[in-house]
């Protein structure tokens, strides 16, 4: 998973393994104080950030989606989930004019919020930009006053989510998913 990066800086490795089964986990940070990575240093890099959907071109999202095993999904879809999004964030690699990292936020704006899309085009992974993206996704609901965060992770993903204050199972507490595909492969 983890291919060449347009940063020198040497990438760490990783050894993922596939499974196809998530677990539930929830945010306990309270703040985030600083990103790791600047603004400024991503611009200077050749990455901009971007956190709306006008400049976004959804087949190349889509694209994304695609590289990194997610499902291609219908783009009218997408566009209609995106406007229902309050929180989103993506980065766009200057020189091509795609999106390379992704992520957003879904919930009720008050208490509650479920990350989604967390992605990171292959061809740029390990070189920052998924802690960039999520450093931000949270930063901005913690900023709304959302302390309860929750996502959806593939157990070779946990220890990406970990450092960036998420725990599996909290107290104890276990996520459920009520899924179609879930009660078709019962019957
Ligand atoms: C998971 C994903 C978003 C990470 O993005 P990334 O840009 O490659 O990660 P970063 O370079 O920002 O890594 C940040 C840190 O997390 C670590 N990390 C990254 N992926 C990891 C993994 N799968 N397991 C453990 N640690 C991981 C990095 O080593 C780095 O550590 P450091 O801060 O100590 O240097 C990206 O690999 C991806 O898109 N994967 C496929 C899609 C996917 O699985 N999405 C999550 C769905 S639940």
């Amino acid at each position: 998973m983890l291919l060449r990066g347009i940063i020198s800086t040497p990438l760490p490795s990783l050894h993922l393994k596939k499974t196809n089964r998530n677990v539930c986990v929830s945010a306990q940070t309270t703040s985030i104080n600083k990103f790791s990575i600047s603004d400024q240093e991503l611009e200077s890099r050749g990455f901009i950030l971007r956190r709306t959907i006008s400049d976004l071109n959804l087949d190349h999202l889509n694209s994304v989606f695609v590289a990194v095993g997610f499902p291609r999904r219908d783009p009218e879809k997408i566009r209609l989930a995106l406007e229902h999004t309050s929180s989103l964030l993506w980065i766009e690699y200057k020189k091509t004019q795609k999106p390379v990292a992704f992520a957003r936020a879904t919930g009720d704006d008050v208490f509650n919020a479920i990350v989604w899309d967390v992605v990171v085009d292959p061809s740029f992974q390990g070189i920052g930009l998924g802690k960039a993206v999520m450093e931000r996704l949270i930063e901005e609901l913690l900023a709304k006053g959302i302390y309860n965060i929750a996502l959806y992770s593939e157990p070779r993903v946990l220890g990406f989510y970990r450092p960036l204050g998420f725990v599996a199972d909290p107290d104890g507490i276990r996520g459920m998913v009520y899924s179609r595909k879930n009660i078709y492969k019962k019957s």
